[in-house]
């Protein structure tokens, strides 16, 4: 089991899965995939934004506590995801007729009543998702407009100051964002707004997400990256690692040749991971179990054109060579 070998090494970290509260029911195949396999758990969607805020101050907390409290009763560590995303902002809060500084008010009070809500239940937070465009800029989003540059930063500040005041003094605040081991101008922004948090003294650690294909990004260029945040004293999360095989839809199914180039991938990602120091390890989460679940083929985003098996299980929770991977990775 992928929990059990990673808990005997010298520096373990958390093996983490992305999953929904439906997945959850005692017994089932999610339920005892989660207890023998992973470790940590992040939600996939149930605790952003958009979710849990119905309206300014009423909040909608029934899938998200089930999460927590799954992972509390189970000696799972929780990953919360994520407090701020553009790609999940409430459409009340889109519609949000006040001032700047009331919108920002609006902002703050989410944050205070969430980190509190699960102070000493949640041990880190995804405090701001992607705020950094792929051209290496600020991210144009509402929070941008609506609140300036600065917004990182008070973010993370109003997370902190909410989690010290009900007395959680251990909570780690990450910031998380996609695709910059290849990308210079975005890996680059990236790195210096983690040195403002770090000089604000309000950043913990920081999320690669990791949305890999089988092809990219090298072995060399995930290494640099993450050895940059380690040189920042930070903790590492690969927080949504999934390999995708399909990207440009040349296979109409999952072949050999490609079964065995995502299990390489997916091994050269755990020695990768595996081999930071251990004060920098936090978890490696994948994100999803089962192929046919995943993401991938469903964003709008990534357009993706075709069917994909990115993940560890295949549509029958078997274990996939990508599995086989990770393990000979440890
Ligand atoms: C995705 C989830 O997988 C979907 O179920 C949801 O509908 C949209 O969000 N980057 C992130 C994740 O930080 O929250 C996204 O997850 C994938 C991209």
């Amino acid at each position: 089991f992928l929990k059990v070998k990673v808990n005997k090494l010298a520096n373990p970290f958390f093996v983490g899965m992305a999953i929904k509260a439906s997945q959850l029911t005692n017994g089932s195949p999610y339920d005892v995939i989660l207890k023998n396999e992973f470790s940590s758990i992040s939600a996939e969607y149930e605790m952003k934004m958009d979710q849990i805020s119905t309206a300014s101050g009423v909040y909608n907390w029934a899938a998200a506590d089930k999460i927590v409290a799954y992972g509390n009763a189970n000696n799972i560590n929780v990953h919360g995801h994520a407090l701020v995303w553009h790609n999940a902002v409430p459409q009340w809060l889109k519609d949000f007729s006040g001032t700047d500084a009331e919108f920002a008010a609006e902002v703050k009070k989410y944050i205070t009543d969430v980190v509190t809500h699960y102070a000493g239940k949640v041990k880190s937070w995804d405090v701001v998702n992607e705020a950094v465009d792929d051209s290496g800029a600020m991210r144009n989003t509402i929070f941008l407009q609506r609140m300036g540059p600065n917004y990182v930063k008070d973010c993370f500040q109003w997370a902190r100051e909410a989690a010290n005041a009900a007395g959680d003094t251990s909570l780690l605040l990450f910031y998380n964002d996609y695709a910059t081991s290849a990308n210079t101008a975005k890996q680059d922004k990236v790195f210096s707004l983690l040195d403002d948090l770090k000089a604000a003294k309000a950043i913990d650690g920081v999320g690669f997400q990791m949305h890999n294909t089988y092809l990219s990004p090298t072995k060399a260029q995930i290494e640099a990256d993450l050895n940059k945040a380690v040189a920042k004293g930070l903790k590492i999360h690969v927080s949504e690692l999934d390999i995708q095989v399909n990207q440009f839809n040349d296979i109409s199914a999952f072949t050999n040749e490609r079964r065995l180039a995502q299990k390489a991938k997916y091994k050269e990602m755990v020695q990768i991971y595996n081999a930071l120091p251990a004060a920098n390890k936090y978890a490696l989460t994948i994100w999803g179990m089962r192929d046919n679940e995943s993401w991938i083929p469903f964003s709008t985003e990534l357009n993706h054109p075709g069917n994909d098996w990115p993940l560890l299980y295949d549509s029958n929770f078997a274990v996939k060579s990508s599995h086989t991977g990770f393990l000979e990775g440890l």
